[in-house]
């Protein structure tokens, strides 16, 4: 039973990650505007920074954080623990995001060790990976993919990795306008899935996967539509209300 049909039983999620933006303003639009569209077959999460996660604690969609700390506590000045999330309203939080792998040298085993604080707290990580474009040029890509999965997979074993979610987002696509097409996302969940189904085959064939990169309300509904893609991590254009209804519209 849960080998057959798992597309289906897999259900979409759209969540939207503000990265360093908005502000009270747009926590009440997306509360009130959100709250009124009637999403039923899709898992709306937005993922605002820190200090706005309180804001949306009685919000009828998910709540996650972008960040957690590696360490469950203690003298580590300006980190957020795991716990502390899960008091604010938080269920889940983006690890491993290719801003915070470039931008604060964030290894795999860092992105694994705050993927096991997020489990360990009762979070679900949402484990982002994805190549430069010198990684897919150099043919390199699936290679590099399976180490940034397998640094998390070998720390986490099996069971506590399929209670995670794991976004594709390849670098040269986030923010760009310059989307991986339906197809060559497709071929990337598809080797996920294989390459994961070597380790499990359950937990392939149940894993959420999500595509993220320039997905925009006109481009949404072609990538969600392929069998492995099971809905989307939006940054810019989760900024936008309008626009992230439309695209988690797409995904319902
Ligand atoms: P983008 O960002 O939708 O603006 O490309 C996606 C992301 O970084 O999660």
């Amino acid at each position: 039973m849960q080998q057959k049909n798992s597309a289906a039983s897999r259900r979409k999620m759209v969540a939207g990650n503000w990265k360093m933006h908005g502000d009270f303003a747009l926590v009440r639009q997306f509360n009130e505007q959100l709250r009124q569209s009637d999403l039923q077959f899709v898992d709306v999460l937005v993922c605002p920074p820190f200090p706005y996660l309180h804001a949306f604690a009685q919000a009828d969609f998910a709540l996650g954080a972008q960040n957690l700390s590696a360490q469950s506590q203690g003298a580590h000045t300006g980190e957020v623990a795991a716990s502390m999330l899960l008091e604010n309203g938080c269920n889940y939080v983006l690890v491993g995001h290719s801003e915070r792998r470039s931008d604060q040298q964030e290894s795999n085993q860092i992105v694994a060790n705050k993927a096991q604080q997020a489990i360990d707290a009762g979070l679900t990580p949402i484990v982002c990976i994805g190549e430069d474009l010198q990684v897919r040029q150099q043919g390199q890509l699936f290679d590099f993919l399976a180490e940034q999965l397998d640094a998390v997979l070998d720390k986490l074993g099996v069971a506590d990795f399929a209670k995670s979610i794991v976004a594709y987002e390849p670098v040269w696509a986030i923010g760009t306008g310059q989307t991986a097409s339906p197809e060559q996302a497709q071929e990337v969940h598809g080797f996920i899935r294989q390459h994961l189904a070597k380790q499990d085959a359950q937990l392939a064939s149940q894993l959420r996967i999500l595509y993220g990169g320039s997905v925009k309300a006109d481009n949404a509904k072609a990538l969600f539509a392929q069998p492995d893609i099971d809905g989307g991590l939006i940054g810019g254009a989760s900024l936008k209300i309008d626009e992230f209804i439309k695209i988690c519209q797409a995904a319902d």
